[in-house]
């Protein structure tokens, strides 16, 4: 099993696409460990996207992100890592094909619904950010997973 962390960004929360990405994501098989809906600060959008810190959408990227509240999703799966880049589909959504999450629900280079994490590494490093407590952890009494 594979944990993974999704994001629905804040133009999804906004275009009340919550639900529907839930949907997809329940229907493609995966299994929600957690579920938080917060609006990041500054210092967890740069964190979250580190990688591309420099780049020329850095800042607005991290403006956009900080903009209004997100939902964070913990998922387990098979490979969920790859299913899940592949369920939400090009980080361009006009090209992204039929089928993913971008590529049905719209949007633009920047506000494109979803984050996905990319590689085992990056799941690793983005999951606490969001869900800082250890595996097995959201299991214990008095919360539903
Ligand atoms: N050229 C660009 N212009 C504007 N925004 C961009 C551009 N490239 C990337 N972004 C924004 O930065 C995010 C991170 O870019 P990245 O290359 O990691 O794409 P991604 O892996 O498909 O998206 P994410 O990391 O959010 O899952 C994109 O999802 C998008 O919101
Ligand atoms: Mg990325």
């Amino acid at each position: 099993m594979e944990r993974t962390l999704c994001i629905v960004k804040p133009d999804g929360v906004r275009r009340k696409l919550v639900g529907e990405v839930l949907r997809r994501i329940e229907g493609a098989g995966f299994r929600i460990e957690g579920l938080r809906m917060l609006r990041l600060n500054r210092e967890q959008a740069e964190l979250l996207y580190d990688i591309h810190l420099g780049k020329p959408f850095f800042e607005d990227l991290v403006k956009f992100m900080t903009s209004g509240p997100i939902v964070a999703i913990l998922l387990e799966k098979e490979n969920g890592i790859s299913d899940l880049r592949d369920l939400i589909g090009e980080t361009d959504p006009s090209l992204a094909r039929r089928g993913t999450i971008r590529g049905d629900l719209g949007g633009t280079k920047q506000e494109n619904l979803v984050h996905a994490s990319d590689s085992p590494l990056r799941a690793e490093k983005e999951i606490p950010i969001f869900f800082p407590k250890t595996e097995g952890e959201y299991k214990s009494a008095g919360e539903v997973r």
